[in-house]
């Protein structure tokens, strides 16, 4: 590969020539796009560090819904703000649960538009935390412990509640050791074989789920997850959490979040030949709708640039709040 003889030039020299030889493109079908549903009446409320999502209630969804459609988008992610909160969260796994109604509400307008449930109790939980949790008091602070094998069988019931409902795949965000394994054993035995397990493999505790915390209200009212979400200086043991995820059963692996873990996703693409799911996070999204709204950066080009770098890392899917506006711009091209 000499120069003169090797002139990579040759093959930028236009549009023609350049989408010929790209490597990697983006389709609607790569997207999921995020919804959080909460209780209420006619409410669509901005969320304020989310320029763009909104918070809707359920008879309010339509229009949002109709607009994911018609854009070909074939997969959302729900989260909900329930109305009230306990010890426990209760209403994770509550029969008219906000998730639960919602996913009803979706499947009888849409019932071909997928819908992916987050399996987890920190919206649903007084505490904020992802699991059950012991307290007790030290030196006049309130600690709590994130009980793992006591949270399961909560997990488990949030889970099958959400495939009665309707969900088509069941995505666990917690981060309890053996999730995938009893979620898969509790779906089984609910007569749920056919639902899909897409689990959150490589959860890392981080500092781009701010956004998120605001809109589901979720942030942790005591503590942080460090216990159960992991370090971000480690990526070996992202191997051994995504190696137990698939011997207990699950489907799809993903990480999470994406633009400062590239190098996970391309080992984890290395790895392992389920699909995978890069999850663009709620700070992600913020830090360019923040720098566009200031006018500092070509959005669409800055947006089409890092999902692109998702999917040369490795992701095949690509859970986004950007999932609309991309469907809208790969449409104008
Ligand atoms: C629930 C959950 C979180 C996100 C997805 N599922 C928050 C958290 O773990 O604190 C974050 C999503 C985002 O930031 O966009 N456990």
């Amino acid at each position: 590969m000499i120069f003169p003889i090797t002139r990579h030039r040759r093959l930028r020299q236009s549009s023609g020539m350049r989408n010929m030889v790209r490597e990697t493109v983006l389709t609607v079908n790569d997207f999921i796009q995020p919804i959080f549903i909460t209780h209420g009446e006619g409410i669509k409320n901005e969320i304020s560090s989310m320029p763009g999502i909104y918070h809707f209630s359920i008879d309010r969804l339509e229009e949002e819904l109709k607009e994911i459609v018609e854009l070909g988008i074939s997969a959302v992610l729900l989260f909900g703000i329930p109305e009230s909160k306990d010890e426990v969260g209760r209403s994770a796994f509550a029969d008219d649960g906000i998730v639960q109604q919602a996913t009803r509400k979706i499947k009888s307008l849409y019932p071909d538009l997928l819908v992916v449930a987050d399996t987890c109790l920190c919206e649903f939980t007084d505490h904020g935390h992802c699991g059950m949790v012991h307290t007790y008091e030290r030196d006049g602070h309130i600690c709590g412990d994130v009980m793992n094998d006591e949270s399961l069988e909560l997990l488990v019931k949030t889970a099958v509640s959400q495939a009665a409902a309707g969900a088509d795949i069941i995505a666990p965000s917690n981060m309890m050791d053996g999730f995938v394994q009893a979620i898969r054993t509790g779906l089984d035995d609910a007569g749920y074989t056919h639902i899909p397990i897409m689990s959150y493999s490589v959860k890392y505790a981080s500092a781009f789920y701010g956004p998120f915390r605001e809109a589901a209200d979720s942030a942790p009212q005591f503590g942080d997850r460090k216990t159960y979400q992991m370090d971000p200086a480690n990526v070996r043991e992202a191997l051994r959490e995504a190696e137990s995820d698939v011997a207990e059963g699950a489907d799809m692996l993903m990480v999470k979040p994406a633009l400062a873990f590239m190098d996970v996703i391309s080992l984890l693409r290395q790895q392992f030949d389920l699909p995978l799911v890069a999850y663009n996070v709620s700070g992600e999204y913020a830090m360019v709708k923040a720098a566009a709204l200031q006018g500092w950066i070509n959005e669409k080009a800055i947006v089409t640039e890092m999902l692109l770098g998702m999917k040369r890392a490795g992701a095949d899917i690509i859970i986004t709040y950007f999932a609309k506006d991309m469907a809208r711009w790969l449409r104008e091209n």
